[in-house]
């Protein structure tokens, strides 16, 4: 943090507090430092300590239907995350206002072992565009109280509707503030692109967070156990339990999730990595995934296969196409290099980074929506972005650059039949604003892009992004220059806000300017608008 800038006194005080109480604030902290090795439930089925250290969270939202998510850890560091290894009953209640009245449904649930007692409870039967409350209860405690919204009836047109998105949470590089900022906005939904853990062991202090970790977590998860434990550590984070207790999430994988930059069936390092452990480390990975998010059944995994790609619409005013650009694609071209001049391969028309049946897939959603706004929630970087200083052109790999065949077919279908495209992209730990240009002709462009910054992987970052840990931002800044359809950069952790009405979008990017200490206020470093039938983005 920088000492001679202390933060302001926090406007969202009030809200904070709300939230707060509706997560149990301190609760969530105080897991780290629990030994975890006490028998969790006494002979009464009685929990000694609270069970629902990670939160509870809500998500896919339909009309008439919402997820809602917990999972019973009394101990979320150690393995079993205390828990008996037997199902224990969990009920449910969801309600029209916080103080959880009047009740509008109620229900029994297991929470089975072989799901890390996780509960998944699609609730039915509910009023579309309307926000409730949930809880779950067991052996004598009570969950914090998640607010949920569904989403408006097919056909209506809400007059606005308002999403934030996230991605890349490295849990030891920083305090997860962006997203007490984000729980405070009570949005309509909150998209997830993916990085929610990394697979990396984390060391004894816990990195900038300097706190204890078990020995458990010094290795690389590969285990379905080994997983479980990362998500508990992650997840018991109060800021990001917060932000999923404030409203409904879509979420979203990218590579971290499994191993860095993985493709399909082929590892990061195929050397020390084979393709059958690759599969084998892949299911227990999705299966971690799946018990700790809010998925509906359609997303629980099949071995080391996990159908993520869905679509989910509100109204006539947005549709969200949710991508896997992971799981489908071809190896990385060119050596997976970060600006590679002339690599022919990734022309090549049989590479691809979302299969065939996702492009169909999205290719039919695109002609068949009536929504105003057509969204790709995305991971890596779509737009065309040269990195390269000068006059060759230098290409990221492991983006759409390095998957040219997908991303004209995507551009053309974007051309065909789409009145308003937006891509909202995560992964690369910096902010962007980017014009999409037609496949066919340079000088027009036929969407946006809007690469929303890292919640807190890379630490606190500087104004413009930058490599080899230079803070001048030559690299930012030159990108900006070189491409003519890249309009923003800027390279500290936040969040992104995006306001849809029927004619325009608003995104404000939203960050801290430190992540390394908690508590930094937030701030809007940039304000766009793309208005309805007129691509590209506007400063207001
Ligand atoms: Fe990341």
């Amino acid at each position: 943090m920088d000492v001679e800038n202390p933060p302001s006194p926090d406007p969202n005080a009030h809200s904070r507090r709300r939230f707060l109480q509706r997560t149990g604030g301190a609760t969530a902290l105080a897991v780290l430092g629990a030994s975890g090795q006490a028998a969790a439930v006494d002979e009464h089925g009685r929990f000694k300590a609270d069970p629902f250290s990670l939160g509870v969270a809500s998500g896919d939202p339909l009309p008439d239907s919402v997820i809602l998510w917990t999972r019973l850890a009394p101990s979320p560091l150690t393995r079993g995350g205390g828990m008996p290894d037997k199902r224990v009953p969990v009920q449910w209640t969801v309600a029209e206002s916080e103080d959880m009245t009047p009740v509008v449904q109620t229900g029994n649930v297991f929470a089975d072992p072989a799901h890390a007692h996780s509960v998944h409870v699609n609730v039915q039967n509910l009023d579309p565009n309307t926000e409730y409350y949930y809880q779950f209860r067991t052996g004598g405690y009570r969950s914090p109280v998640g607010r949920t919204k569904t989403a408006p009836e097919v056909g209506a047109t809400p007059e606005e509707f308002r999403f934030g998105f996230a991605s890349c949470q490295a849990w030891y590089d920083g305090f997860y503030t962006p997203y007490k900022h984000m729980a405070a906005d009570e949005l309509d939904l909150i998209v997830h692109l993916g990085d929610y853990i990394y697979e990396y062991g984390i060391g004894p202090n816990g990195g900038v967070r300097d706190t204890a970790v078990p020995q458990a977590y010094r290795s690389e998860p590969t285990t379905l156990d080994r997983y479980r434990l990362q998500y508990g550590l992650y997840k018991s984070d109060a800021d990001l339990q917060a932000a999923h207790a404030s409203a409904p999430w879509l979420v979203t994988r990218d590579d971290h999730e499994v191993d860095n930059n993985w493709a399909g069936d082929v590892p990061q390092d195929p050397d020390k990595q084979t393709v059958e452990e690759l599969l084998k480390r892949r299911a227990a990975a999705f299966k971690a995934y799946y018990e700790h998010m809010p998925f509906r059944l359609e997303q629980k995994p099949d071995g080391p296969d996990q159908k993520l790609y869905r679509n989910y619409t509100f109204g006539d005013l947005v549709e969200f196409n949710v991508l896997d650009t992971r799981l489908y694609r071809s190896d990385q071209a060119c050596g997976d290099a970060f600006t590679v001049d002339a690599c022919q391969k990734r022309f090549k028309e049989n590479r691809t980074i979302l299969g065939d049946r996702q492009q169909a897939w999205l290719v039919n959603n695109l002609e068949a929506s009536n929504a105003t706004w057509d969204v790709l929630a995305n991971q890596v970087p779509f737009a065309k972005m040269d990195f390269l200083r000068g006059a060759a052109d230098g290409y990221r790999m492991d983006q759409w650059d390095g998957y040219v065949a997908d991303q004209v077919a995507v551009k053309n279908a974007f051309e065909a039949s789409v009145n308003n495209p937006v891509v909202v992209t995560g992964d690369f730990h910096s902010n962007w604003a980017n014009d999409i240009k037609s496949a066919q002709n340079e000088s027009k462009t036929i969407g946006t892009e809007f690469i929303g910054t890292s919640i807190s992987s890379g630490g606190d970052g500087s104004e413009f992004s930058d490599i080899n840990g230079n803070k001048e931002g030559v690299f930012g800044k030159h990108v900006v220059k070189e491409n003519e359809n890249v309009k923003y950069n800027n390279n500290r952790r936040g969040y992104t806000r995006c306001t849809l009405t029927p004619d325009e979008w608003v995104t404000e990017f939203q960050v801290v300017d430190y992540v390394t200490e908690p508590g930094a206020p937030v701030r809007t470093d940039k304000r766009f608008v793309v208005e309805a039938g007129t691509p590209g983005l506007q400063e207001p």
